[in-house]
Order: structure tokens, then sequence, then C-alpha cells
């Protein structure tokens, strides 16, 4: 049984040959002030440049991308957190994060020149500057190496900090949930168990930020444009799922319950190979039985995991059954899925039909809900379905989208009871503000609407959407 999450302690040990990453961050932070403090060239530069490279290059050998990242203030390399062990360990870490900087990734093809241009960009680094911090290490000729939250975290929100993450009008919390469940269901994957300190910390950004914040539903609308990979669907899932638990009542602990249980619902596709999980089109019999296997496989594993909340694998196991007992796996016909179960079933499903899909567009929302509304009451419960509905704001405040009458806009405002017929402040096509703006709830005389939204846009990087919410009509 794991008892506790996984932890590496700050000595390499003879089975784990790789690096010491409190030691390679505070190497970093070294080189960066001597590069402030030497002349280029200087000798002390040059061989604290030669450890650090011979570490990173060793550690790259076997893993690529090498990240390191501090999240609160607890180093994790590759995802798992480091103890440090020393106050001088702990003072590089505080050197960085005060600096901005929590997460360095470097990639297989780093070389000692970048590793150099990094340590004299980190010494003359200006928080406050406006500029991303990619294009700025893109103009130093450094490729091999990403960093993240160089700015302040209120104004980062459109900075594309995570390059190989889905870029867009993301929030810091919302990115960094994505990132921390990726890094869960890759370790997951990888067969190295289920960092429950990681899983807690997701569940509380997810709880306490994402899904409190009115931008969330436009932060899963942003990362449907990219592709509905796994822990993004959980991620949106746990999302959702935490606005329909909202609008029925659930109390604190219920809904503590439910993030988790949402979160880790598909965990078993870990276990499913790629090849079969990514298939585009229909999967034969054997192939279906697999895939539907994820539901015992995701059980499995959670029930083996200490300090999860009792109802997490019983929701893994149970999301795919009906309402009225159908579904999968069979669990023998006289058996109702949990309540929890029923509600991550409703979220899990609106998220799959708008999510995309490498072979096919993401549905509307609209016609997302009238599918909900056609399996409410045999698959679904129906009061849930009625729930999520009204608590779902399609196209909240901030998005830009477009009409069937070919206008583009902002959404300013929502309809109280309109929830797909929105206020939009116009934009030519060229994401410049024009004059006016349309209530879509307005209908002609014989009861039908004007016009509908049909489509989400991902605004270009750098459109400054505060200046459409803000701006009078
Ligand atoms: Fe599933
Ligand atoms: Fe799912």
């Amino acid at each position: 049984m794991a008892t506790t999450p996984p932890t590496r302690t700050a000595a390499a040990t003879h089975d784990d040959p790789a690096i010491d990453p409190i030691a390679l961050l505070r190497g970093l932070v070294s080189l960066r002030r001597l590069t402030g403090m030497y002349p280029a060239g200087h000798p002390a530069i040059e061989q604290k440049l030669s450890e650090v490279e011979q570490s990173i290059q060793r550690e790259l050998l076997t893993a690529s991308p090498l990240c390191l990242d501090v999240v609160r203030g607890q180093a994790h390399v590759n995802g798992l957190p480091f103890r440090a062990d020393s106050d001088t360990q702990a003072q590089a870490l505080r050197e960085l994060t005060e600096l901005g900087v929590d997460s360095i990734h470097m990639h297989a093809g780093v070389s000692r020149r970048e590793l150099l241009a990094l340590s004299e960009f980190l010494w003359q680094f200006k928080a406050a500057s406006g500029d991303a911090v990619d294009a700025q290490l893109a103009r130093l000729d450094i490729h091999h190496i990403s960093l993240g939250r160089l700015l302040p975290l209120d104004t980062r929100w459109r900075a594309a900090q995570w390059p190989d993450a889905p870029s867009g009008p993301l929030t810091p919390d919302y990115e960094e949930s994505l990132a921390l469940t990726e890094r869960t269901f890759d370790a997951a994957a990888a067969g190295q168990g289920i960092n429950l300190v990681t899983v807690r910390h997701v569940v509380e950004l997810l709880m306490r930020k994402v899904a409190t914040s009115s931008a969330a539903l436009g932060q899963i609308l942003a990362v449907k444009l990219y592709e509905n990979l796994t822990y993004c669907h959980s991620v949106n899932v746990a999302t959702l799922s935490l606005l329909l638990g909202k609008q029925i009542g659930l109390d604190e602990r219920q809904t503590s319950a439910l993030a988790e249980a949402a979160l880790l619902h598909d965990i078993g596709k870990t276990r499913i190979p790629l090849d079969v999980l990514r298939k585009p089109g229909a999967l034969d019999r054997r192939e279906r039985k697999l895939m539907e296997a994820h539901t015992v496989f995701g059980a499995e594993i959670l029930a083996e995991l200490d300090g999860l909340q009792p109802l997490t694998p019983t929701v893994a196991l149970e999301h795919h059954r009906s309402l009225e007992g159908g579904g999968y796996p069979d669990l023998g016909p006289g058996r109702v899925p949990h309540a929890l179960s029923q509600i991550v079933s409703v979220a899990d499903i609106y998220e799959a039909i708008t999510g995309a899909r490498s072979y096919q567009d993401p549905a509307m929302p609209e016609q997302a809900c009238l599918i909900l509304a056609r399996l409410a009451g045999t698959k679904l419960n129906t009061a849930l379905v009625k729930a999520f509905v009204n608590a779902i704001t399609f196209f909240p405040v901030g998005s830009v989208v477009r009409t069937d009458r070919g206008e583009l806009g902002v959404v300013v405002a929502t309809n109280d009871g309109e929830p797909l017929h929105p206020v939009l402040a116009l934009m030519d096509d060229g994401y410049e503000r024009r004059p006016g703006r349309v209530d879509t709830s307005e209908r002609e005389s014989a009861g039908a609407y004007l016009r509908h939204v049909i489509e989400t846009i991902r605004p270009p990087e750098g459109l400054d959407i505060t200046s459409f919410l803000t701006a009078r009509a």
C-alpha cells in the first residue's frame, strides 16, 4: 500500500544516479550571482558553468525535458517533490522565487552558451518588463529553456509560459492546474504512482480559484480549441462538476470529495495503450473492451492509495454507469450510481461532447445541452441535468464569440435565464473595437432569436479584453 506520496531526498542514491535538483537550483542561483559580479569569461563563472552544465546534461540523458519547479516553497523535479534539507538550500529556492522564477524547464540539446545566457538574463531580469518571457529568451537565442511565472501572477494571464501545453487566455490557476494534472497523469502512466500532495494542491486550486472565477468557463473553452487530452479533460470535468456541485448546494466537505473524484475519474486511462486512447474513429470489439476497462483500472489504482477521499475509487468505477442500470462495467442491474458519480457523469458527458477530438470538431454548447437533455431520466439524473444547464453560462464575460450574422464580439454581460444569449461589444475582423453592442437575447416578433452565438474564437495573443469590458456602450 502506498501511504505517502513519492518523495525524493536531496542526496542522490545508488539506484538514482541522477542529479540532486536542489544542488542544481543552487548552482543556477550561484551562476546568476557570479555573472553579476565578474566580467564575462572569469574562471569562477566558467567553473560553475561547467558544474551546472554537467549535471543538467547527465539528467537529460534519461529524461527530457528536465522540469525544475518550485511549488509553495518546495522544489520538484519532473513532478516529484524534493526536500530542501538545509538553510542554504531553502535560501536558493527563495532567491529564485523572489525573482519571480518558479519553473525552469530544460530540453535536450541545451547548450553551455544558453545556460550562460540564461544566467545573464536572470541577473538583468526585471519582473515588471511587459514583454513575454519566451520572446525575450528567443531574442537571446535561448531555445532549449523555458521559464515560468516570471511575471507577477495577476498580469500573466495572457503570457504563454508553457509552450508544450495549451496556450490561450488561461489564468495562472487554471494553467497551473493543467500543468500539475498533466504531470500527475504522466507519472501514473509511467508507473510512478500518484502524488497525493499534487492532487490535493490541484483540488484546492480548482475549489478556491478556478471554479469560483467568472473566467472558469472561458478557460475550458480555450483549452477545447487545443486538444481534449485526458489531463485537460480531467481538469475540465472537475471544474464543471464543481460548478454543478455549487448549483445544488453541496457543502464544503462534499465539494472537496467531488473535486478529487472528478479530477481522478479517468486515471484508469493511464493504463490504456496510447494507440487505443487516441485512435480516430470507431474502436473494434477488443479495443472497446479495453477502453471500457479504464473504469475498473481506475478503481484499482485509487483503491490502493491511502489518503484519498472514500468515494474517489467508487466514482472512477461508476462514472460510465447509467442511472437506470446500463453502461459499464457490469455491476449488477439494481445498482444505482452514487450521487457523486451521477454529478461527474453529467460533467463528463458534457465535456466529452464539447471537447475537440483529432477527428472531429467540438460540438457547440447548445448541441451539447440538447444531448444532455435527451439523456436525462435514463442515463443521467434529470434534476442534475437541469441544474447543470442553469449553472453553465456558455459564453462567459470576456470570451470572444461570433454570431450567425457574422458579427464578432466580446461578451460583456450575460442575461439571466438566457445562458446562450449574452450581450456583446462588437469588434471588426482585425479585433479592433467597433461602436455598439448587441444583445443576442433580442427576438423578432414571432419569438425567434434575431441571432445566435455560433462559436467561441480564441483571441490573438495580447488582445486587451479589459478595454472592451470597461468601454462605454
Ligand atoms: Fe471515463
Ligand atoms: Fe471522462
